[in-house]
C-alpha cells in the first residue's frame, strides 16, 4: 500500500523534528501535552498514518504516557489509526450535504472505486470515509482531502457531481 510504514525505529525527519520543537517550546515545561495535536498532524503528515509505535513515539517527545496519545488520536476522525490509501476521500454525510446529493456522491465514488466506506482501492491509491459536517455546507455537496503537496492541509472539493469526480480522479488525484 503506499505510503504506509510502521518502521521499528520511529524519528521524524531532522525538519519535521525541528517544526515539532517549535510547536512544543509555545507551552510551558509540564504543558507540552498542549502540542499534541499539532504534533499528530505532523505525524500523520509523516507517516500518512498513526500506528502505535508512532503514537508512542509521539508520546515520547512530549513527555506524557502513550494512552493519552491513544485517547487524542482514536477522538478524532481526521486521524487515520489504520493504513488508508495515497488519499483519504472524506465525504460530508450531514443533513444539508445528503439534501444536496452526498448520498449519491458516496455511491459514486463506491462504484467508481471498487470499494466500501471504510475500505482503501487494491491499488492503494484512495480510501474512502464519510464525515460529519465539514462547515461549508453553502457549498454542498462537499469532501476533504489532505494533500502531501499542501504540505498536509485540506483541501475542500464543493458542490460536487459524478463529474467533477471523474476529472479529480483523472487529473488531481494521480
Ligand atoms: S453538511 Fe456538509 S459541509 Fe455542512
Amino acid at each position: 500500500m503506499t505510503e504506509v510504514n510502521t518502521p521499528e525505529k520511529v524519528e521524524f525527519s531532522p525538519e519535521t523534528l525541528k517544526k515539532a520543537q517549535e510547536i512544543i517550546a509555545r507551552y510551558p515545561e509540564g504543558r507540552q501535552k498542549s502540542a499534541l495535536l499539532p504534533i499528530l498532524h505532523l505525524a500523520q503528515n509523516e507517516w500518512n498514518w498513526l500506528s502505535a509505535p508512532v503514537m508512542d513515539y509521539v508520546a515520547g517527545l512530549l513527555s506524557i504516557q502513550p494512552i493519552e496519545v491513544y485517547e487524542v488520536a482514536t477522538f478524532y476522525t481526521m486521524f487515520q489509526i489504520e493504513p488508508v490509501g495515497k488519499y483519504v476521500l472524506e465525504v460530508c454525510r450531514t443533513g444539508p450535504c445528503c439534501l444536496r446529493g452526498a448520498e449519491n456522491i458516496i455511491d459514486y465514488l463506491e462504484d467508481k472505486l471498487g470499494t466500501k466506506v471504510g475500505g482503501t482501492t487494491s491499488d492503494g491509491m484512495f480510501t474512502l470515509k464519510t464525515v460529519e459536517c465539514l462547515a461549508a455546507c453553502g457549498f454542498a455537496p462537499v469532501l476533504q482531502v489532505r494533500l502531501k503537496k499542501e504540505d498536509g492541509n485540506y483541501i475542500y472539493y464543493e458542490n460536487l457531481t459524478p463529474e467533477k469526480i471523474d476529472n479529480l480522479i483523472a487529473t488531481e488525484w494521480v
